[in-house]
């Protein structure tokens, strides 16, 4: 029997040199100390061994155990460092090799003037409200003292709901939104998405984007109004940027006007682009009419005010000199790159 251990020892050591993975060590294992392995069987003949021995031999057997798992533990250690050496210098990384670009997106043209907006008129102490794209007539119209005669209220230019609801045709609703909150003062712009039964051409789309501004207070008065968007006009397009003012209608504002800026392709001294004008509308605006103040629960003898609403698309094709409204939809990358 120590012979056979002996031999065991002797074997396991020859053959655990030779070897050079992992899987090669379990089977040695499994050959000795597994369950049908030599070893095992070994210690399962210890019942033929002479009682007075079988002490000194059951040391023996698990002698040799131990030494046996101790050659495979070191055997197994050796050879992960190996596999770990031979991996780490297959891995080796080039760093002189060139890198690859990130692709890396750009804000649309429509973001950043929205974002240019809204810092402009935060600037100005102005706070920024949201609100529903589908409006009760009431909210659409009434309210913004729009007659039932008028011609914005026909369904060729809104698109309505069977319940006679409408999606929004501008954002003015908002200043009755805004106001009938009864909180005032009133400083704030509403940007969002507007509706109109609009055939698509290069000025034109049936979802388009408004932003509206509302001031109430007392004494504000139209010298605001126009320091205000004058103001707001060289800001956001240019500080040598030339306003005009020119009396409008509009059926919630009264006075009403438009504002024109001078035009971007030509600096004012008139080209195509602006039909030899110099000069290009970018929004509407007016005092805010006493009636309609008056349906949302202000008192018109106590306060005034101003609004003015702009087309978000209008604004961003002036700001880059964009001639075609379609380019601001198409999201072609190469276009939206430019900017
Ligand atoms: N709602 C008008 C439109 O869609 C724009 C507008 C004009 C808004 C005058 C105003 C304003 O607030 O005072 O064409």
């Amino acid at each position: 029997m120590k012979e056979k251990l002996a031999e065991l020892k002797l074997q396991c050591t020859e053959r655990i040199v030779q070897f050079s993975s992992l899987k090669d060590l379990e089977q040695l294992r499994l050959d000795m100390l597994g369950k049908k392995g030599e070893l095992t069987q070994l210690l399962k003949s210890l019942g033929s061994v002479a009682p007075e021995e079988r002490p000194i031999v059951g040391q023996l057997v698990n002698s040799v155990r131990e030494e046996i798992e101790e050659m495979l533990e070191n055997a197994k250690a050796t050879i992960r460092i190996k596999e770990r050496n031979a991996r780490l210098s297959i891995e080796k990384i080039d760093v002189t090799k060139p890198g690859k670009a990130a692709v890396v997106g750009v804000k649309h043209p429509m973001t950043t003037v929205l974002d240019d907006l809204k810092a402009i008129f935060i600037g100005m102490g102005y706070s920024i409200a949201e609100g529903p794209e589908i409006e009760t007539p009431y909210y659409n119209f009434e309210a913004l003292n729009i007659p039932a005669t008028h011609p914005a209220r026909s369904e060729q230019d809104t698109f309505y709901f069977d319940n006679g609801n409408s999606l929004r045709t501008s954002t003015s609703p908002m200043q009755v939104h805004i106001m009938e909150k009864g909180e005032l003062p009133i400083r704030a712009i509403c940007p969002g998405r507007v509706f109109r039964r609009d055939e698509v051409d290069a000025t034109h789309a049936p979802v388009f984007h408004q932003l509206e501004g509302i001031v109430v207070d007392k004494d504000v008065t139209m010298g605001d109004l126009k320091g205000t968007l004058e103001l707001f006009a060289r800001e956001f397009l240019g500080s040598d940027t030339k306003v005009r003012f020119r009396p409008h209608y509009f059926p919630f504002t009264e006075p009403s006007a438009e504002m024109d800026v001078s035009c971007f392709a030509c600096g004012g001294v008139g080209c195509r682009v602006c039909k030899y004008e110099g000069f290009i509308e970018l929004l509407g605006c007016g005092m805010i009419h006493p009636r309609v103040l008056q349906m949302s629960g202000i008192d018109p003898n106590v306060y005034s005010g101003f609004a003015f609403g702009m087309g978000l698309e209008r604004a961003t094709m002036q700001k880059f000199g964009i001639s075609d409204l379609r380019l601001l939809y198409e999201n072609d990358v190469r276009f939206l790159k430019q900017f």
